[in-house]
Order: C-alpha cells, then structure tokens, then sequence
C-alpha cells in the first residue's frame, strides 16, 4: 500500500513506524503538518490507500478525513480524548495506560476505533513513557489497524468517551512547603521532556526538568542546598530533589548550572569517584562491577553529550580501563545511549563555532580511547535511542548490543550538512561496504536495531525484557572465556594493522578539517539547523529524502 504520514516531526515514535510499515513493503512517504492546504497537496500528489497520523498537534481538515481513512494513533486508553493524556495519565498514578488508533472525524479522538493497545505504567518521565511503553503500543495497534484494514472485513466501533482538559501549569504547580518528595518528582517527571514545571529559582522564573531523588540532604523546604556539575538540589518536606535542567524565558532548555550563574555560589556536593553511590543521589556517571566486568553508566539528559560531559567520561572510562576487569559494558542512559555533541550547550555558548569545535574534540577522544583500550573487551549495550556521533561512539567499542525497540540515526547530514567525526569514516565502512556506509549517509533514514545487526553495523540485537541481564549474562561470560587474553591480543594486533595501513590520527584530522569547514567555513547551514533544532522553530517544509511524493520524477507505481 502507498501510506502518508501526516505528522507534526519525524519524532521517534514516527520513525519506527516508518521502519516497522516499510518492513511489511509498505510504500511511506511522509508530510510535516504544516498547512491544510500542504497536506492536501501531499495527499493530491501521492494518492494514498491509507493515511497515518503519528503525532499530531491539531486536526486533520475534513477535505481530507471525508474523502480517505485516516487513523490518528492517540497516546491514550479507548475512549480517553483529548491532549496532555499522558501527562493526566501519570498524575492520576493511573496503573494501566494505553495507546488508541482511531478514526479522523470533525471532533477530535472521538471517532471510530480501529485498534488500541495497553501497558502498565511505569514511575517514569512523560518522554520516557512515550519513547518506550507509548511507541510498543503504539506499533502494536498501528499494525492490527493496517491489518484490519487490508482485510477489508473490520467495521470499526463507535466508544463513548470523554475529553479532558489539556493539562495547565496551575495543575502542575510544585508547593515546596507542602509537597513530599514523592509528589514534587511526580508533577516534574508528568511535565519532562515538555512543558516543564514553572516555578523560580533564584527568585527567578523558569521552568524545571529533569528531577532526581536525594537520599542524604535535606533543609529548609523548597530552599536551595547544593550543586553538583550540572544540577542543583532543592530541599521538599521530606528530602531533597535534584533539578538538572532549567529553561529560563525566552531562553533554550540548558543545564541549570549554566542557565543560572548563581548556582555557583552553592555549596559543592561533589562526589567520590565514579563508584555508584550507595543511596540515592543524582548521578551522570555511575560504575559498578559484577563478576569481572564493569559497568559503566552516562546518564546524560536527552543523550546529548557537552565538552565537560564527554571530557568526564573519558576520564571515567580511563579509569575503569585500570581496575581488574576482563569487560568494560558502557551502559549509556536509560532513554538514550548518546545522541552526539550538545547543540543547546553549543547553541548558548559565547561562540558556538568554537564550541562545537571543543565538543567534537571532547567526544573524539572519548571515541578514541575506546578504540585504543588494550585492557578489556568494550561493549556498547545500547539500550536507548542513539543518533549521530552516538552511533558511531558505540560502534568504538569490540561489541555493540543493542536493545530491540531502539531507534538509530546514523548519520548526521540533517544537521545542515554536517560531515560529522567519532571516527565513522574507519568505523563504518568495513562493516557496511563503502556503498553502504555512503548510502547510510546520504539517505538520512532512521533505522531499528534488527536492521542495524542485519546490515553487520551492529553486533546484536536482544530482546527488550530483560535487555539489562541478557547483556550481564553475555558480558560475564566473555569474561569468563578462556581465550580472552588471545582476544585481547587479536584486537590489539588488527588495530596494528589497521594504522599501519592508515593511522587513526588520519581518518580523525580528516573528519575534523570537514568539520572545520561546517563550523567556521562560508556555508552557515550547520548553524542555521542548529539554531532551528534547538529553538524547535515549526517546520515550514518536508524535507525531500522523507516526501517521496515531492521527487521530481514521482510517479505512481502502475
Ligand atoms: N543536543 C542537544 N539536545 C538534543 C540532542 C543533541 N545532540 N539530540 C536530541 N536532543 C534533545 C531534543 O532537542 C529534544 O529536546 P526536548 O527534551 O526539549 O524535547 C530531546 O533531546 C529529544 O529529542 P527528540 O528529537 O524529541 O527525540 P527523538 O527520540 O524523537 O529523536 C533524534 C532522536 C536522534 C533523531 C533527534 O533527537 C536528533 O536528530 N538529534 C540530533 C542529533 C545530532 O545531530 N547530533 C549532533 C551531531 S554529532
């Protein structure tokens, strides 16, 4: 079938349904919700047998609904309708949610229902639950939805239903001199990634993301106690928070430390090493060690890895190379493993240009430490989305597992053309071909785990229950190997082999004297679509590798 995506961004949920359709052979092209009159050209121009909405913020227009089926996937239960379903779905500790496939009509989420899917929740922020339980859902009654249509046998029934308010920043306020830290964590993690909660900090307004429990401190409720790197810990009734993120008006979503000069005046909770600490606490870099490998875990907000993030964990990483061990896992985070250099970080430094140019150099080192570790067999368990230079930063390492249900982008043309670095110029190639590894590139095509494994990029692909002891399991049993010293010295010998051919400082300068020209070259494009990502400015138009139906030579297959 030709199915259009009309959707507000190819977010995550979106591309995995792109990759899960165009699996089955379905044709997908896809159109941003720009305009009716633009979606009615799409829909002109491709002529679909079916049209899917992913993630819409507004209607679809009747010119369109009246003439062709189009099923809207509603991030809630049947019958739920309405926005912020989510977010009153996490508020109101519901035990159970759910993900409906239904009909376009004049009233929104109210028409027929064509499928649906539920999960138990999860204490889990919005974002997480949308990437993860909310996507599976999601994939599982788009699926029974397409089938049920290519039947032609299924009459979808009419449920009543009731629309609730879109969730406002009234409902979401935090009282620090009332809420338990259990409440303040729930109305934070119901809000993040968007819109946050607003509130003050400093007497100043902004909102708040990224909350993490503190076990230890404590004080005077809702008054400040501390920072650590990038986040500062806020007293409740019962404990502390940790707020890791801030946006301030008219300002990007940047780490509080740096939103806030203040938070310098706090005192430093700094702590000990890269141990995990034993009570609850904030923190990015956590090790641990089980059964001769190490665990080494970057819990970093939306996988995005700034010049002190990535200099710190190469120190980490540097250590944990030291210690006794056969294996060193890098766990990543629990939402995204790495989605490459900060862009906010970059977007709100003095000049971005020469921050990109230290962030690059920051995530390249940590690459090449990876790549140059003689002491362990290093493996990337890529449990959460990854996108651009993270791609490549895991596939440094001997092994790359990955969870099933993961998205990857491995490639970085979207952000303005950028040739990107992290060594994928050795790294990819002998894994995909050179047509491949160019192919990759140029399509700009997300693609999931399976696909990665299947096209030798990545090593494995394992189930998503249970990913976290599978990886243990694999991991402990490389370490009890008995060949692992052969295999140590087989790694050593093949990078030998590989610089006598071509140095690693070879393939680096030439990805950096690329960058050099995207960062302080002529062509701005770079800049330019990071100032729009970070901004999140509206699109204005599809780009042309995702709106087959915009080619110049589109044609309907006969
Ligand atoms: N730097 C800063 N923030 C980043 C980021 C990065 N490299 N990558 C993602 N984010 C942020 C997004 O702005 C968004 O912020 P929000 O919490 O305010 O909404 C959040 O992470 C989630 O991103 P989103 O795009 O909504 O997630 P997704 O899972 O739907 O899509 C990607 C994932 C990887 C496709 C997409 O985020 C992306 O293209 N990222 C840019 C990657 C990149 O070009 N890196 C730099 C080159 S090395």
């Amino acid at each position: 079938m030709r199915i259009l995506f009309i959707t507000h961004s190819f977010n995550s949920l979106t591309q995995r349904l792109f990759c899960e359709l165009s699996a089955l052979g379905h044709q997908v092209s896809i159109e941003f919700d720009i305009a009716d009159a633009v979606a009615e050209e799409a829909v002109a121009l491709f002529k679909p047998d079916l049209i899917v909405a992913p993630y819409l913020k507004r209607a679809i227009p009747e010119s369109i609904w009246a003439r062709h089926l189009c099923l809207i996937v509603h991030p809630g239960i049947v019958g739920d309708r309405g926005p912020s379903a989510l977010d009153w779905a996490i508020r109101r500790q519901l035990p159970e949610w759910g993900v409906t496939v239904l009909q376009a009509e004049a009233e929104m989420d109210a028409g027929p229902v064509w499928a649906s899917a539920t999960f138990p929740m999860r204490p889990a922020r919005k974002a997480s639950l949308y990437r993860n339980e909310v996507t599976e859902a999601a994939v599982q009654a788009v699926m029974a939805a397409v089938h049920r249509f290519t039947s032609g046998n299924f009459t979808p029934a009419r449920v009543p239903g009731a629309a609730h308010e879109p969730m406002k920043q009234a409902d979401r306020q935090i009282d620090w001199q009332a809420d338990d830290t259990a409440t303040v964590l729930a109305k934070l993690n119901a809000a993040d990634g968007f819109p946050g909660v607003a509130d003050e900090l400093f007497g100043q307004a902004c909102h708040l993301f990224d909350a993490w429990p503190e076990a230890s401190l404590s004080g005077q409720p809702g008054a400040l106690l501390a920072r650590r790197e990038t986040a500062v810990c806020r007293a409740t009734v019962d404990g502390a928070v940790w707020i890791g993120h801030v946006k301030r008006p008219g300002a990007l979503k940047l780490p509080t430390t740096q939103a806030f000069a203040e938070a310098g005046e706090l005192p430093e909770s700094s702590l000990d090493g890269w141990w995990k600490a034993p009570s609850a606490t904030w923190q990015d870099i956590a090790y641990g060690e089980a059964g001769g490998v190490g665990f080494l875990g970057f819990e970093f907000y939306n996988g995005a890895m700034s010049t002190r993030q990535c200099q710190r964990l190469t120190e980490a990483f540097r250590w944990a190379s030291q210690r006794p061990t056969r294996v060193i896992v890098l766990r990543g985070g629990s939402d995204f493993w790495s989605n490459g250099i900060h862009l906010n970080t970059i977007e709100a430094a003095e000049s971005p240009a020469d921050e990109s140019w230290a962030n690059i150099n920051a995530i390249d080192d940590l690459a090449e430490a990876i790549l140059r570790c003689e002491t362990q067999i290093t493996v990337a368990a890529v449990g959460g989305n990854a996108g651009a230079g993270g791609c490549f930063l895991a596939r440094a390492c001997d092994q790359v597992w990955v969870r099933d249900g993961v998205m990857l982008n491995p490639h970085y043309k979207n952000m303005g053309n950028l040739f990107g670095s992290e060594f994928w110029t050795y790294l990819l190639p002998p894994r995909v071909g050179d047509d491949g590894a160019r192919a990759i590139m140029r399509h700009r095509l997300p693609m999931t785990a399976a696909e990665a494994v299947k096209l030798g990029f990545y090593d494995a692909c394992l189930p998503g229950p249970g990913f976290a002891v599978d990886v243990a399991r694999r991991a402990a049993e490389i370490a009890a190997a008995g060949d692992l010293p052969a295999q140590l010295a087989a790694k050593k010998a093949k990078l030998e082999a590989d610089e006598a051919v071509k140095p690693l400082a070879n393939y680096r300068a030439a990805e950096l004297q690329e960058m050099r020209r995207n960062f302080y070259g002529f062509d701005p494009s770079y800049h330019v679509a990071r100032y729009h990502f970070v901004a999140k400015t509206p699109h204005s138009w599809t780009p042309r590798h995702l709106a087959l139906h915009r080619e110049l030579d589109w044609k309907i297959p006969a």
